[in-house]
């Protein structure tokens, strides 16, 4: 099946060949995008191989990007592959956390359950394998954390030299270890992601390095699995909403690419609203969408403690613009506050996630409050990263220590404090009543 890539500028929609590397379009400067001549699918016969391929052994049957390869068909050769079983990430009942949003009924979807802890490696595994395939031995990326640990931990596993750059004091532990223990190349630069991206952009052009940050058109195709597990698992039926964190608009972009061919190849028989919930810090997305006919502006100076999506200029954002509205669907923001509370009430479910991800419960509760989403909608709400990613947050927040940007003090609404207690029986008992 040929792939080419794809100018995505409606006046311009050039093609070039899947083994350029290049991640804007040469001659107008817009996003690319993987496209495919789909003209021989057999949606029955492909779902059945699908389901068939869940009881194998072989590598690539049991990840959950490459399962679904003839919807991702850019690589001429699986020996480039690069997996580590990713996907597979199970929807999650959270009843709890539908009552706390407004809903009857809500379902997460958990990236989170991925070998990084975060639903880049679903992009990753195509990012790297087409490094290889490119024959590109150093590959780099600019990360608020999770893409850079997911980078690294790909490229170690395929042979290739991770060079990531990271916005200095700006990102968790939990993925700064990550990027450290898959032996990455790490630079913690002084300046923020928007200005390290377009550093590393220059970079990479200059040092022959593969960049991998969600620019890169074959991240994209790997992140379109979320949405094809997502609906595999249901049998099919779309869900109303598929509510997602914005931050560079990769997944977004992604999600609503997905949906668009499932339905144009009849995988699925509507469409679902895609609702991206920003933080009121970093919302240019948000300020954007809801100003029609304006120019679309960065924040120079984007802040929240959901470092993942602090994100002033996120470059996909004509992609993202265009998926929610070929969607129908919105874009809405929510406060720190709001954020750090609805990631309790996840984490209340057994389910638990990083800040960024908790975004999508808030924006749920404030879009049922608001009359914008009905309380009986049927709603897959993605959790982009595991609890662990940040565990500095969370023993803040239950300890009443969690500041937001210029020194607020974010109330510990649902805190759970540890107890200090002197090594006696009795008065452990007495405590535990
Ligand atoms: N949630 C988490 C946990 C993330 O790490 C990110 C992005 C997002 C949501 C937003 O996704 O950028 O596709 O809109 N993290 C990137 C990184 C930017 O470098 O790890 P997006």
């Amino acid at each position: 099946m040929p792939a080419e890539l794809i100018c995505f500028e409606s006046s311009c929609r050039a093609r070039y060949a899947v083994t350029e590397v290049i991640y804007n379009c040469p001659r107008c400067g817009g996003l690319l995008e993987a496209g495919y001549d789909f003209s021989s699918v057999a949606a029955g016969e492909w779902k059945r191989i699908w389901r068939q391929r869940r009881t194998s052994n072989a590598p690539l049957d049991q990840s959950g990007v490459w399962r679904y390869r003839e919807l991702i068909p850019f690589l001429d050769d699986y020996r480039h592959v690069v997996t580590l079983r990713e996907g597979n990430t199970p929807l999650l009942d959270a009843g709890r956390a539908a009552a706390y949003g407004g809903l009857r009924r809500l379902t997460f979807k958990h990236q989170g359950f991925n070998p990084t802890g975060s639903f880049k490696d679903n992009g990753m595994t195509c990012g790297a394998s087409q490094a290889r395939r490119l024959g590109m031995q150093r590959v780099a990326c600019v990360s608020t954390g999770n893409t850079s640990a997911s980078m690294a931990a790909y490229a170690a596993a395929g042979g290739l030299q991770p060079a990531i750059f990271i916005p200095h004091g700006n990102i968790s532990y939990g993925k700064l270890a990550q990027a450290l223990e898959y032996g990455a190349k790490t630079l913690q630069v002084e300046a923020n992601f928007d200005q390290i991206l377009k550093l590393v952009r220059v970079l990479a052009e200059k040092l022959g390095i593969y960049l991998l940050n969600s620019i890169n058109p074959f991240r994209i195709e790997g992140q379109k699995t979320i949405i094809i597990e997502m609906m595999d698992q249901r049998d099919w039926q779309a869900p109303d909403w598929i509510v997602v964190p914005g931050g560079n608009l990769g997944n977004v972009s992604a999600f609503g690419k997905a949906l668009r061919e499932l339905r144009e190849l009849g995988f699925i028989d509507r469409t679902p609203k895609l609702a991206v919930i920003q933080a009121a810090g970093s919302a240019p997305f948000y300020e954007y969408m809801s100003n029609p006919g304006g120019r679309f502006q960065a924040v120079e100076h984007p802040e929240t403690l959901a470092t993942a999506i602090k994100i002033g200029d996120p470059v996909s954002w004509p992609k993202a613009k265009h998926e929610v509205i070929a969607s129908g669907g919105l874009v809405e923001k929510v406060t720190e506050q709001e954020i750090a509370d609805a990631k309790v009430q996840i984490g209340l479910c057994g389910i638990g996630c990083e800040p960024a991800s908790a975004a999508t419960l808030a924006g749920i509760r404030k879009l049922t409050a608001a009359g914008k989403m009905d309380a009986g909608a049927d709603v897959v709400a993605v959790l982009t990263g595991n609890l662990l990613k940040d565990p500095d947050y969370i023993f803040r927040y239950h300890t009443g220590q969690l500041e937001a940007p210029g020194g607020v003090r974010i109330e510990s609404t649902f805190g759970n404090r540890p107890v200090v207690v002197a090594n006696d029986a009795e008065e452990i008992a007495a405590l535990l009543g």
